[in-house]
């Protein structure tokens, strides 16, 4: 965990910096662009033939970029604004593609025990089917991630309804979330490579009150770790609640279900649920349920008998933290033919695990490969789902004059 101080610093200089420069324009300039790319066009040239010391060739289609951070053209959005795919890329050959669409991350390259490469998210090779045919596949969710009962915010004595886009509650910031906007992008450093996305969303925004400024900076760093850093200023009281939406497959993404991986969670206590999964406000041990993942144990071994329809875990798990907002681990997740294991950190109250129930094999993913139910799970760090309707849950209030900040890593390894 040094690396990640080391990373704050990092990002601590660059951030005020890249701030300045997105607020005030909301696409980066063109000098800077082109700046950015001849960079990268001049590193490309300089690696040639000279593959990252640890980059295999085992993997079928692993891009094999060198260290840094590359920029390349992702199509055209529905308005016809060009997007970019950004791949950042540390000292092991690990790589990540993030797009501004969304500020989404769409390809995850680690290598397995044997230093096979594969990607481990799933997702699409291509920007179009995002726009209408993902289940917030790699997105970052907001404003407000899960569900808000009834699709009704009640603020200060103010209600505010919000789009009801799931059964009869809100899910992950309404029909027009984060994961559909256009964020403005900027390389805040090549050498822990970072890129921090940033927007704007106008006060009355899929009814939420308040212009929310958010920033979300992704950094890969040589100890194998991704870091996101979410952050957000607001000019009237409002709710947030941000997370990441990545469905791992830590076998390979398409490579069928995470039923063998093995999970253990941080947290002694999960939050119950509906059946519209809205949680009932108590907060219920998870001693003898089949919730309990205190130690490590395989996502199938008791997945049947969680309920639900579709049944699979669905639920925000509520971590074990001395103090309230420290870091710390969150869950890890092995899978035992490949050895890549999967670490989560993070300084948010809760973890929605969830196995991908709602997938049935109708999604053709990447390389047209279907993708069935249970085949990834997703750990998205977050405040408690509904948190506005439960005085007992943290609260998820931002007010003017106050930046919410919030950090959540996902480390990568083998064993
Ligand atoms: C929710 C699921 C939902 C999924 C959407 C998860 O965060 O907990 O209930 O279906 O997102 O893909």
């Amino acid at each position: 965990m040094r690396s990640l101080l080391i990373a704050f610093s990092i990002l601590a200089l660059a951030l005020p910096q890249a701030r300045a420069q997105t607020s005030h324009h909301q696409h980066q300039s063109a000098p800077h662009r082109e700046n950015a790319m001849h960079h990268h066009r001049e590193k490309s040239s300089h690696h040639q033939g000279k593959a990252a010391p640890s980059v295999q060739q085992g993997a079928t289609y692993h891009p094999n970029t060198p260290p840094g951070v590359q920029i390349a053209n992702f199509g055209k959005s529905q308005s016809n604004v060009p997007i970019k795919l950004y791949t950042l890329t540390n000292s092991n050959g690990i790589s990540v593609n993030l797009t501004n669409y969304g500020a989404t991350l769409v390809n995850l390259w680690v290598p397995d025990r044997r230093g096979k490469f594969e990607d481990i998210v799933l997702g699409y090779d291509s920007l179009t089917p995002y726009f209408t045919n993902s289940p917030y596949f790699g997105a970052t969710v907001g404003r407000y991630a899960n569900r808000i009962a009834r699709g009704e915010l009640n603020l200060n004595g103010i209600t505010y309804p919000l789009p009801i886009n799931n059964g009869p509650n809100s899910l992950h910031g309404g029909k027009v979330g984060f994961n559909k906007r256009i964020w403005a992008a900027q390389i805040v450093s090549r050498k822990e490579p970072a890129v921090v996305f940033s927007m704007t969303s106008p006060d009355g925004d899929q009814g939420y009150p308040g212009a929310l400024q958010t920033w979300v900076t992704f950094m890969l760093n040589n100890q194998n770790e991704l870091v996101i850093l979410y952050e957000a200023t607001t000019h009237r009281p409002t709710v947030l609640n941000l997370t990441n939406h990545s469905y791992f497959n830590l076998a390979g993404e398409g490579n069928g279900k995470v039923l063998h991986s093995l999970v253990r969670i941080n947290a002694s206590r999960y939050t119950p649920t509906d059946a519209h999964l809205i949680p009932t406000g108590e907060i219920r041990s998870v001693a003898g349920t089949p919730f309990d993942f205190r130690t490590l144990k395989p996502i199938g071994a008791s997945i049947h008998q969680t309920g639900g329809n579709p049944i699979g875990y669905d639920n925000n798990f509520v971590l074990n933290k001395p103090l309230f907002k420290q870091f710390g681990f969150a869950a890890e997740v092995i899978e035992p033919n490949s050895g890549r294991t999967l670490q989560v950190f993070t300084d948010q109250p809760g973890i929605q695990f969830y196995t991908a129930n709602f997938l049935n094999g109708t999604i053709k993913g990447k390389g047209g490969k279907k993708y069935p139910q249970y085949g990834a799970f997703c750990l998205e760090t977050q405040h408690f789902p509904d948190s506005p309707h439960q005085a007992r849950f943290p609260s998820t209030v931002l007010y003017p004059g106050d930046t919410f900040r919030s950090v959540t890593v996902y480390k990568f390894g083998v064993r």
